[in-house]
């Protein structure tokens, strides 16, 4: 059985995920009302991506014997000034999901709930990918800061990033995979 401890601050995490996809989602669309159809595309991605985390611990609260219960998702900002403002925002939320994530790392330790220490190392693993990425496209939008060519060529490239379903390992199985 999964302690009432942890069984709480995963629920939280799982609406907290999707409160990211939220995020994701607004930024999208108002990148897409910007004309930046690249960066929305990668922004609609993220948003899919993360759905998908919060459903890995949907998953793995089922499996433990535990009980979800959603919270209210908080409405999103709906502008941001330009492109590079949303990455920034993109990774200051990002660092706030590192820091919820540490949390339940370490609880899970204090608790000596091993099931949950092995769960969440995947998240972890995954906050590193996910603050090394907003920072790469945070640069690279520094560095087209004055060139509309150059941001209109990131626009392009980002318009390639397409969403492959995450593999959570006790979490979420994608659509159609074997089961282990
Ligand atoms: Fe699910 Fe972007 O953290």
């Amino acid at each position: 059985m999964i302690p009432k401890k942890i069984e709480a601050i995963l629920n939280d995490q799982l609406s907290f995920e999707l409160y990211s996809a939220y995020i994701y989602l607004a930024m999208a669309a108002h990148l897409k009302f910007m004309g930046l159809n690249g960066f929305a595309n990668w922004m609609k991605v993220q948003a899919q991506e993360e759905t998908v985390h919060g459903m890995g611990f949907y998953t793995f609260i089922i499996d433990r014997g535990g009980k979800v219960e959603l919270k209210a998702v908080p409405q999103p900002k709906s502008d941001w000034k330009s492109a590079l403002v949303a990455f920034e925002g993109a990774l200051e939320h990002e660092c706030l999901v590192t820091s919820r994530i540490n949390k339940i790392a370490a609880l899970a330790e204090a608790e000596k709930d091993f099931a949950t220490k092995n769960f969440i190392q995947w998240y972890i693993g995954e906050q590193v990918e996910e603050e090394a990425n907003a920072t790469e496209i945070i640069n690279e939008l520094k560095l087209a800061s004055n060139s509309r060519e150059a941001l209109l060529m990131l626009d392009r490239e980002k318009a390639m990033r397409a969403f492959v379903f995450p593999v959570i390992p006790g979490g979420l199985k994608a659509p159609g995979a074997a089961a282990p």
